[in-house]
């Protein structure tokens, strides 16, 4: 077996370098619990990205893997499997939309729905009614289409030209959206719970207003679910936290328990605009990735993971809430369920490896925002060993960010 160096050196010398690590390596985990090369244990506030929402090693997950691996993992969308008709019709009638279509990631779930919807726009209106509306701080994937909606110049710049026909406007500005939204649009596409742009809620008035203006247009409303769907917020949709229906969402991250699997719903009005050969996949929709995902839902229902999430999640807000009075550095706390966060006024970055030094796995989007995005399995505990890391790591920034102040004071 290889020693971490030796995995570190060789993913220098051979991988793209697409990714800043941090200077850990895991190899497996039990529960909310990941283990490093030396047996390290490490509380999992992050879950692979939201994705872990079972924890790790779940047995129930581990033995559908081991039984559907030795029937069949693959077999294309040439045939029918056992599976995605039974997947399909599960989140259909959880969410209240008609047809689903499988993918591998999330990044791909948006590309499929924007395909949809743009198809839609034709039928409805011919090819003017293409414009998409979508909201500054967004994020909906890396590939072209998925860049060309979400609203963040970082992730955009150097892949010019980006695939047109979109409109930015700010998130909630209902002014904005009476003024982006008109008959040649064919689709608004919102966040309900901006993840990557620092676990930012939308209103409920925004989504109402954009289901009232999508409406009106003869638009598609699209939701990406992607990081705060599937349970995460305590409800298997957050739509439903703001009791606005969208034409189409975008599901991936936790929905197959750590297998790559990506979805978007739709309603039946839009699929009308798909026939046999405008969209498909090789990998999408495959009998191990939905026999598992239909396991993720029935297990969520049997452990009551999601009334957990919901009691666990309010604990953890309170907490973070307390972090906000006690630390000037600590702006404000915002999330719900297990999609959690604080926004600092110094950066964050030091706080992930120095809570990585204390056995706690947490981690940065926008610079200044720590995020959680825990496993539904966290219990009260857990939740403690989390705030103490942090209350240590606070203590000494406040600090250094003090004596940092009055060096400047000196100095000037
Ligand atoms: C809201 C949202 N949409 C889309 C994506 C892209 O998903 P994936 O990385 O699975 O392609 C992400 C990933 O973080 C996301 O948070």
């Amino acid at each position: 077996m290889s020693t971490y160096s030796e995995i570190v050196e060789r993913e220098k010398q051979y991988l793209l370098p697409t990714y800043a690590r941090y200077p850990l390596g895991l190899e497996r985990g039990k529960g909310v619990y990941l283990y490093d090369f030396e047996g390290k244990k490490y509380l999992d506030l992050l879950s692979g990205l939201g994705v872990n929402a079972l924890g790790h090693a779940h047995p129930r997950i581990v033995k559908v893997i081991r039984e559907q691996a030795a029937k069949v993992i693959h077999l294309s969308n040439l045939y029918y499997n056992e599976y995605q008709g039974s997947l399909a019709e599960k989140l259909c009638t959880a969410s209240g939309l008609a047809r689903a279509f499988f993918a591998n990631s999330g990044t791909e779930a948006i590309e499929g729905a924007l395909k949809l919807v743009r198809a839609a726009g034709h039928d409805r209106g011919g090819e003017r009614k293409s414009k998409v509306v979508a909201i500054d701080g967004s994020f909906h994937g890396r590939t072209l289409g998925a860049l060309s909606i979400t609203g963040q110049p970082k992730y955009r710049k150097n892949f010019d030209p980006l695939p047109g026909g979109v409109q930015f406007i700010g998130y909630n500005s209902i002014e904005d959206l009476h003024a982006a939204v008109d008959d040649e649009t064919c689709a608004i596409v919102i966040e309900p719970i901006q993840g990557e742009g620092g676990v930012r809620p939308a209103s409920v008035e925004f989504l109402r207003a954009a289901r009232e203006a999508a409406t009106r247009h003869n638009a598609a409303l699209i939701f990406d679910e992607i990081q705060c769907g599937m349970g995460r917020t305590g409800r298997l949709f957050a739509f439903e936290h703001f009791g606005v229906k969208p034409d189409v969402v975008c599901l991936a991250k936790p929905i197959a328990a750590g297998l790559p699997l990506g979805a978007f719903l739709v309603t039946e009005e839009l699929a009308a605009a798909i026939s046999p050969g405008k969209h498909g996949t090789t990998f999408g929709g495959g009998p191990l990735a939905c026999r598992v995902a239909l396991e993720y839902l029935a297990i969520l229902e049997d452990e009551k993971r999601l009334e957990q999430v919901q009691r666990v999640g309010a604990y953890f807000t309170q907490h973070l809430q307390q972090l906000v009075e006690k630390f000037e550095i600590v702006v404000e706390a915002r999330g719900v369920g297990m999609m959690q966060a604080i926004e600092l006024n110094v950066p964050a970055k030091g706080f992930v490896e120095g809570a990585i030094a204390d056995g706690v796995l947490i981690n940065v989007t926008q610079e200044k925002v720590l995020r959680f995005l825990p496993p539904f399995l966290l219990e009260e505990k857990h939740v403690d060993k989390g705030i103490k890391t942090l209350k240590k790591l606070l203590k000494t920034a406040q600090k250094e960010a003090k004596a940092e102040r009055k060096a400047t004071a000196v100095a000037g």
